[in-house]
């Protein structure tokens, strides 16, 4: 049924776009587009709108659409046809924003939690301002994991109890991988052009491997957090997740910089951002000379003698065969340590940031049914059938609302992560001289996390169940112009991505 009403929209958005084909272009075809009066903003919102009205009740990717979207993409129209038809960046480009990524208008900021249904944000959060300024379309905002999947771990990915369970769009019956999963949903099912997402450990690359799409974690800071609904100022990073490396590098080049409400990482950040932006690393040949390292040992070695193994060393073959230089069996130093979340003291200390992030959130808000995360433990257990309580509890709140403050345990969990990662990451990327480490999927996740590194997902291939796959790229802080090189001549030698196929 879905499907059927699908295939007829799609019919009538060709007819009504000059034969322009909305479904999987990306920015740099939309511009061309809107420049040859081939296409109007208003156009590309409403085949985005009939989009998500035909496929968000079984996809749940989207929590709210917003109710300024049409206005905005007429202004973002009469805006060009007074400039003579010449739009760029970002300009009348619809955005989905994951639902923790504060908007000060119409759409609710509640990161899927009915507690903070109806809580008014004083300002845009700090990249929306970005993003406003650049004249994209704030579309909606995306579901997620609730609490970005730190209320209980026992929750599913993509589950919140506002929109409920979002689905991966490439096989129904999988769950689509967390938090940022309506972001990456809507993205990979074309209900919007490009979208952000957060992580704090695994939230943008693994919903982006999960559901066949890139998606970008920014060095800490290179994107501010302020006015975001975050576990860690020492983790969180705001993102993009699209269907290309290209439109994720328009939407990085949109969002990056200093903000006053998040002075310190991004102060810190904004030495990295190069003069042109990122734009310029797009480079068909940007594996050449590139060194890269292999993580085997506890990661691709899990893979042995499978369908993804098949696929990974196929693309190994064609990373060298594009010039670059494979630095394989390669092992970071305490590697079982790092992706140990309690004996690194990533858990220790990320659940009394929480509880410290999230209460500065809520008593900077200018109404609020809630005000503290007690206050939100309460409303669960008042709603506990809504916010399905007894099924997924939410331990890992208890155990936040159990911390105070950072005290010497909290303290010596941080030393040690920096510890772990200057002599992980750091030391090896700096004795091998390597460009980027390689990982599949997200399993590696927090070797980047812990440290505040970048990394970026691209599509990889896909499992004999359908289910979608990627490959991870990491570096250190700031190197994203050789990943964003590396990520492209990628994409372009591979093209592994597909649209979904909706496989119930
Ligand atoms: C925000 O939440 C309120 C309360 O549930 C609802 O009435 C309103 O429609 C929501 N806004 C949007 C844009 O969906
Ligand atoms: C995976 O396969 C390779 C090559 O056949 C082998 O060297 C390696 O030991 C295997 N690893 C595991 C974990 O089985
Ligand atoms: C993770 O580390 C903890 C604490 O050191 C240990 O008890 C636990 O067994 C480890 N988990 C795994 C999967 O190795």
């Amino acid at each position: 049924m879905a499907i059927r009403s699908t295939l007829f929209i799609l019919l009538l958005a060709v007819s009504l776009t000059h034969g322009f084909k909305i479904k999987e272009a990306t920015i740099q075809d939309i511009h061309l587009a809107f420049n040859s009066n081939k296409l109007t903003s208003r156009q590309l919102v409403e085949f985005y709108l009939k989009q998500i009205q035909a496929l968000n009740p079984v996809l749940r990717a989207v929590i709210e659409v917003s109710p300024d979207a049409l206005n905005q993409a007429d202004e973002a129209d009469e805006k060009r046809r007074a400039s003579g038809g010449n739009s760029a960046g970002l300009e009348g480009i619809p955005v989905l924003l994951k639902d923790n990524i504060g908007t000060k208008d119409r759409l609710n900021t509640t990161a899927g939690s009915l507690a903070l249904v109806g809580s008014v944000v004083g300002r845009d959060s700090g990249v929306v301002e970005r993003l406003r300024r650049a004249g994209s379309i704030i579309l909606g905002k995306a579901s997620l994991s609730e609490w970005a999947q730190f209320r209980s771990l026992n929750a599913p990915s993509g589950w919140n109890a506002r929109s409920g369970q979002g689905k991966n769009p490439y096989l129904l019956s999988a769950e689509p991988c967390g938090s940022s999963s309506g972001s990456a949903i809507g993205v990979a099912a074309n209900l919007v052009t490009v979208s952000l997402g957060t992580e704090t450990d695994g939230s943008i690359v693994c919903p982006s491997s999960a559901n066949s799409v890139v998606g970008i974690k920014p060095t800490l800071g290179l994107t501010s957090r302020s006015g975001v609904i975050t576990i860690s100022p020492r983790q969180d990073t705001v993102g993009p997740i699209c269907r290309t490396v290209s439109d994720a590098v328009y939407v990085l080049d949109a969002i990056v910089g200093f903000d006053s409400r998040d002075a310190e990482a991004t102060r810190e950040a904004a030495k990295f951002i190069p003069y042109g932006g990122y734009k310029q690393f797009l480079k068909e040949d940007g594996l050449k000379g590139k060194r890269l390292g292999i993580l085997r040992k506890l990661f691709f070695d899990l893979y042995n003698g499978t369908v993804f193994n098949h696929a990974f060393e196929k693309h190994f073959v064609t990373l060298k065969q594009r010039g670059a230089i494979l630095v394989d069996n390669i092992e970071i130093a305490n590697v079982d340590i790092i992706v140990n979340s309690t004996a690194s003291g990533e858990a220790t200390a990320l659940v009394a940031e929480f509880k410290i992030s999230l209460n500065a959130y809520l008593l900077e808000l200018v109404r609020s049914p809630v005000r503290s995360l007690a206050d939100i433990i309460a409303f669960n257990n008042k709603f506990s059938a809504q916010e399905k309580i007894n099924e997924f509890g939410q331990d890992i709140f208890l155990a936040a609302q159990a911390t105070n403050g950072i005290g010497e345990a909290e303290k010596n969990a941080i030393e040690k992560m920096k510890r772990l990662s200057r002599d992980g990451l750091e030391r090896l990327m700096k004795e091998k001289k390597l460009d980027a480490l390689v990982t599949p999927g997200a399993i590696a996740s927090s070797i980047l996390a812990i440290g505040g590194f970048p990394g970026i997902s691209i599509p990889a291939g896909y499992g004999s169940d359908g289910i979608p796959f990627g490959i991870y790229f990491g570096g250190r802080r700031g190197s994203e112009p050789k990943l964003i090189e590396i990520a492209y001549g990628f994409e372009q030698a591979t093209k592994v991505r597909k649209p979904p196929s909706f496989k119930p």
